[in-house]
């Protein structure tokens, strides 16, 4: 599934995120962008909670993410801890 932010006030898409179920527990963060000029104000983090929402109100209990290597510190921010090639978020 994709999780989309757009900015009310001028109407574009500045961030999202997919989201794969691997299997019944287990979901996949494929890719999360935000717009260059909207960073560091939020909109990451809001699109990651909504796709932590969404796992859970399914039932699933870990969230896997590949992380880009310039993105760590986002993650490590988001409580996801590196193990092996991935981040994992367990709920
Ligand atoms: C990584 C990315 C999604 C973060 O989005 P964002 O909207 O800027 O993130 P937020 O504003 O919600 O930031 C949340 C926290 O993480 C920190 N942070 C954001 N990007 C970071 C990065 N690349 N490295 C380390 N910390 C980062 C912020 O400073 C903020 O810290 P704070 O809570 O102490 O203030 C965005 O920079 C991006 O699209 N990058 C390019 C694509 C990418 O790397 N995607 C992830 C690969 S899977």
């Amino acid at each position: 599934m994709i999780i989309a932010e757009e900015d009310k006030e001028n109407p574009e898409l500045i961030g999202y995120l997919l989201l794969h179920k691997k299997d019944d527990d287990v979901w996949h963060i494929h890719t999360l962008n935000v717009l260059d000029s909207y960073r560091k104000k939020g909109i990451g983090s809001k699109l990651v909670e909504k796709a932590i929402q969404h796992v859970k109100n399914r039932k699933g209990n870990t969230i896997l993410v590949q992380s880009d290597i310039l993105a760590h510190g986002f993650w490590r921010k988001k409580g996801f801890e590196k193990k092996g090639k991935y981040y994992v978020l367990r709920l």
